[in-house]
């Protein structure tokens, strides 16, 4: 939600600013600007609506000389989408950018009588008024002062009109992190934008406001004191946020989930078996829990999905999977026996780091499955298992969920293992299957799904359905979410035996069916219900098992996958899935890696 950057140093400002917005677009895209301090020390912003290499053609030349300012491209909350809504904001002396939202904005509106003075309708542009009020000529202390009047989530960066070459910065939930490099100071929403600078950053502390200057950067606690930030390691390289000769990034990132999946396995991989013992991850969690509850949002709450079907016969536990942002205002039924997994790709999700804390004021013990290194739900879970599919910029998730699911095998593995679930021959023989299918995985990304016509016969439709039984009905979620939000075609999944129970009478001539039958008790049942969609007229696109009896003629298009044990079907099949939605996309031609309306980070509620 909203990408942040600032850039204080030797070197060109406006090109960092540019490049450093490009690298965070995923984060929002609806407008971009930029504000810099110009060679004799005044402050210009321009912004306007569209992407950032719409604000690049604008800008040309501008901001040459220039050493300092700050960026942001924006997903709307407060205010349409329009330049003028569009970031940074000035206000007397200030210029500022904001990720977040302040929930008391308009109480502050009329504490401050500030009316006339806005230009937007943005909560963002009433904290840079409130800012000026209050300052003085001592830029930390006016800072304080606003922290203290806000209700909400906020990560500014801030200029003043009279201290040319310092950005200031403060956060509360929303991230920022920030580097001092030999190229310069950087500040910016997440690490994508660092890369390229350099291999150390550090996460702003919350309540802590950063001095930045072009040879330093400070840290101060709201008392004023001087703090040190603890410094962590980028373990991405720059090549890992670059597209490498693919024309988009989802496809790319596609086609490198076999090796994240080996990246996030195999390091946790002792003499055969799951071993958490790099990731600190303590057996007893495992052992002494009666319930697991996950919560997650999105493709993660997906993984979550398929979690639950692939433990619950294992483990003999009740395993609950929630919505965060549901399960955030409810009253949960867990306790300090309720071992809560919480799943975030950027572990930055506002409603997921929300139930993260409740359940630890439950007195449950948490354990996070997160991609982005020291991000906040990590550093505020009980214990953290990282999973390692690098950057992920398409707006879409692909890699992320498989490595989620990588992750979450491996815990249900351990966790069979401790509790006697599972023999250590059947952990070895769980741990080989996942590893099998990996190459299944790889199977599916060299097969030609684009060949096939049905990506032709899906973007001249306005519906499809998707269904499955089981474990294929978790993974249906994630293929008709895939679809909607990058093909816009509406997609529903569905148990396939409660199809009959409404849903089915909109299934008509043409309607595309994806049906997913790689489950084999309840295969016959799976085949059953392809052919009461298919008596009505449906379009019905198969994935099965290579060795699967399924007559000729019952599907119009039938994919194969590998044979692999039932449990591990998700991984070839979400490939297939992925596939399709990227097709229907390209289709489309539509934006494949920044759909319309999304974002990458939801920071906001
Ligand atoms: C957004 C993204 C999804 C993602 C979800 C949860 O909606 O577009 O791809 O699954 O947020 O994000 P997280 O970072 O918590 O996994």
């Amino acid at each position: 939600m909203c990408g942040i950057i600032g850039y204080s140093g030797p070197l060109e400002a406006g090109n960092i600013l540019l490049n450093g917005l490009s690298q965070l677009e995923y984060r929002g895209y609806d407008s971009a600007g930029i504000g810099y301090f110009d060679t004799a020390s005044k402050v210009h912003v321009v912004k306007e609506t569209g992407k950032v290499a719409k604000l690049k053609e604008t800008l040309s030349s501008a901001g040459d000389g220039s050493h300092c300012g700050i960026g942001h491209t924006r997903w709307a909350t407060h205010g349409g989408v329009s330049d003028v809504n569009a970031h940074p904001h000035r206000a007397g002396r200030v210029t500022l950018i904001h990720n977040g939202i302040i929930e008391n904005y308009h109480r502050l509106t009329q504490e401050f009588d500030l009316e006339s003075s806005l230009l937007s309708q943005t909560d963002s542009e009433v904290a840079a008024w409130i800012l000026d009020r209050f300052y003085d000529g001592d830029a930390q202390s006016a800072i304080r002062k606003l922290a203290e009047c806000i209700v909400g989530s906020y990560a500014f960066c801030i200029m003043f009109d009279d201290r040319p070459g310092e950005i200031y910065a403060i956060r509360s939930v929303s991230p920022l992190v920030a580097s001092y490099t030999p190229s310069g100071a950087l500040i910016a929403s997440d690490l994508t934008a660092l890369i390229p600078y350099t291999k150390s950053y550090f996460v702003v502390p919350e309540g802590h406001i950063v001095k930045i200057t072009g040879y330093k950067i400070s840290v101060f606690n709201l008392d004023g004191e001087k703090t040190a930030p603890e410094m962590m390691e980028i373990n991405w390289n720059t090549d890992a946020a670059m597209k490498n000769g693919f024309p988009h990034f989802m496809l790319k990132e596609i086609h490198e989930q076999p090796e994240a999946m080996k990246n996030t396995i195999l390091p946790r991989m002792a003499k055969g078996l799951p071993d958490f013992t790099d990731d600190g991850i303590p057996d007893d969690i495992f052992a002494g829990c009666s319930q697991i509850h996950i919560v997650a949002c999105g493709t993660a709450m997906h993984a979550g999905m398929v979690a639950r079907a692939l433990m619950e016969p294992v483990l003999r536990i009740p395993v609950m999977v929630s919505i965060a942002s549901e399960f955030r205002y409810e009253e949960p039924l867990i306790n300090e026996h309720t071992l809560v997994i919480i799943i975030s790709q950027s572990g930055e999700t506002i409603d997921t780091l929300a139930a993260l804390r409740l359940s630890k004021s439950y007195g449950s013990r948490t354990l996070s499955i997160v991609n982005v290194k020291g991000s906040t739900i990590a550093r505020e879970s009980d214990y953290v298992l990282y999973t390692h599919a690098g950057p992920e910029i398409a707006v879409a998730s692909t890699k992320a969920y498989s490595v989620q699911l990588a992750a979450l095998y491996m815990i249900s593995c351990r966790m069979a293992l401790v509790r006697g679930s599972f023999t250590k021959s059947q952990a070895s023989a769980f741990l080989t299957d996942l590893l099998d299918a990996i190459p299944a995985m790889e199977t599916m990304i060299s097969r030609k799904i684009e060949e096939k016509n049905m990506v032709t016969h899906l973007i001249n439709q306005q519906d499809t359905f998707f269904m499955g039984r089981g474990l294929d009905y978790a993974f249906s979620l994630e293929g008709a979410l895939k679809l909607k939000e990058i093909s816009y075609i509406h997609a529903e999944a569905y148990a396939a035996g409660e199809l009959k129970h409404g849903t089915i009478a909109l299934i008509t001539q043409d309607v595309p069916v994806i049906a997913i039958a790689t489950q084999e008790h309840v295969f016959s049942k799976m085949i059953s219900n392809v052919r009461e969609v298919k008596a009505r007229g449906a379009f019905v696109i198969l994935l099965t098992k290579e060795h699967a009896q399924a007559d000729q003629g019952l599907a119009d298009i039938h994919i194969r996958i590998p044979d692999l044990d039932d449990r591990f079907t998700v991984f070839p099949i979400a490939v297939i899935l992925q596939l399709i939605a990227y097709y229907a996309s390209v289709g489309k031609n539509l934006d494949v890696d920044q759909p319309r309306n999304l974002a990458k980070s939801v920071t906001v509620e």
